[in-house]
């Protein structure tokens, strides 16, 4: 690889994330409250004169992969890195135009990072924001980052998940010192300044939530089963004489419907069980074979028929943790921290009874976290494993970080590093890319 004698050569810096509110909302329409960390992948890249694209990573440097930007980039077996890689790149692909696409040159690549991996910070998203990027510059493309936000939240279901926006949105449109509500369909997102004498700190629970694995099926069932949900909703209305056409939960908040949020608990509570057995939702839906092609999509195959979905509870975390997205943000703007620290603790435990993506782990690091004072504990992310979010006074922040230490991971074998367990992160800027001649 030939990038540090390029003198066109780049580099690209993309956070991970951390979500303070509203989870599994963002592929249902409704919103969220993540904030940009101040870990970050970084690539190193340089322009090739050939559409081939060649990339590496420095903890492995011995494992160069080769690829052609050729559409449809084909992909490594499910898991591999290189696969968030390709993700980026084959979103870029799929935006361009005609003449862009004739003259598409490719890049070669080194990625590093600090963003801990599989611990729910989004070192993935992280991944496939900063090859795109990486893409563009070595072509001299401009993409607003709004639109580049919205085509890598598709780009990444390349990867076999079926996520929403937020970690894309929060990479690349996130500002230091602040949280950044996002809306999503169409995506906006405005910052929230994070008050004056509060720290965020994270717990990692140390059971790893490989997207690749089984976590991976869990994930996309939630979102499976929040796609069923619409489906009975909308039987529901259309029962009651309403033509609703709706393809998300978020759009009833929107004209036609013009929903408010205890509305839609009550439609919800009204129109859905909170559970479903395969047999139950086919006479429910009546439409077996929409079924069975929407478990395909979520690639479950002949395994459909033992799943149970749990639309009803499903929708009631989904519902109430949009609601605290936007309490939440109007408690920080009033500096109202204690307030905002209580709705964290109860996403934990929506999430935990209803969207059922906690684990034992992570409901004791959050338990410990308020008996050491956090104003606001909860799970962050996919969920399944992976880290908490807590929300501490600034000038508690070092005693909450010991004390976390001490009493969560005194029996781990060996003992992990506290910088590596309980992280102390500021608000950050979204993504960057730097022209090496303005690096230091
Ligand atoms: C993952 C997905 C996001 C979001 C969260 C849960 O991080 O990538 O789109 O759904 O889980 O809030």
């Amino acid at each position: 690889m030939t990038i540090s004698s390029n003198t066109n050569r780049f580099t690209v810096y993309a956070p991970g994330r951390v979500n303070l509110l509203g989870e599994h909302t963002d592929y249902n329409g409704l919103p969220v409250l993540p904030m940009a960390i101040d870990r970050r992948i970084r690539v190193y890249g340089a322009p090739r004169m050939d559409a081939m694209v060649a990339a590496s990573r420095e903890d492995i440097p011995q494992e160069s992969v080769e690829f052609a930007l050729r559409s449809p980039i084909p992909k490594h077996p499910q898991g591999h890195w290189i696969n968030y890689v390709k993700a980026g790149m084959q979103g870029v692909l799929d935006s361009l135009t005609q003449s862009e696409t004739q003259e598409i040159r490719g890049c070669d690549l080194m990625v590093s990072g600090t963003i801990p991996q599989g611990v729910g910070l989004s070192s993935s998203s992280a991944l496939v924001v900063a090859s795109a990027l990486a893409l563009l510059k070595a072509n001299r493309i401009d993409r607003p980052p709004i639109a580049l936000a919205e085509q890598m939240a598709e780009a990444e279901h390349y990867t076999g998940t079926r996520g929403g926006g937020m970690d894309q949105a929060a990479c690349l449109l996130s500002r230091a010192g602040h949280l950044l509500k996002i809306d999503f369909f169409p995506l906006r997102a405005a910052p929230v300044s994070l008050p004056d004498g509060v720290t965020v700190v994270i717990c990692d629970s140390l059971i790893r939530a490989k997207k690749s694995e089984t976590a991976l099926k869990a994930y996309n069932l939630r979102a499976l089963e929040c796609r069923f949900a619409v489906l009975l909703l909308r039987r529901f209305l259309h029962r009651k004489g309403d033509p609703a056409d709706f393809q998300r939960l978020g759009d009833l908040l929107l004209p036609p419907w013009n929903l408010g949020y205890p509305e839609l608990a009550r439609l919800a509570e009204e129109a859905l069980k909170d559970s479903y057995g395969y047999s139950e939702l086919c006479s429910a839906l009546g439409d077996e074979e929409a079924i069975r092609s929407l478990l395909l999509d979520y690639s479950f195959d002949d395994d459909g028929e033992n799943l149970s979905f749990a639309c009803g509870k499903r929708f009631r975390h989904v519902i109430r943790d949009a609601q605290r997205v936007e309490l939440g943000k109007r408690l920080l703007q009033e500096r109202n921290v204690r307030g905002f620290g209580r709705l964290m603790n109860e996403g934990h435990d929506s999430a935990r009874n209803d969207f059922e993506i906690s684990r034992p782990e992570l409901d004791r690091l959050t338990e410990a976290a308020r008996e050491q004072g956090a104003l606001g504990s909860r799970l962050t992310g996919a969920g399944f494993g992976g880290c908490t979010v807590n929300l501490v006074y600034s000038d508690e922040a070092e005693r909450f970080r010991q004390a976390m230490y001490e009493s969560c991971y005194a029996m781990t074998q060996p003992k992990p590093p506290i910088e590596e367990t309980v992280l102390n992160t500021d608000p950050a800027d979204g993504a960057q890319v730097v022209n090496e001649s303005s690096i230091c």
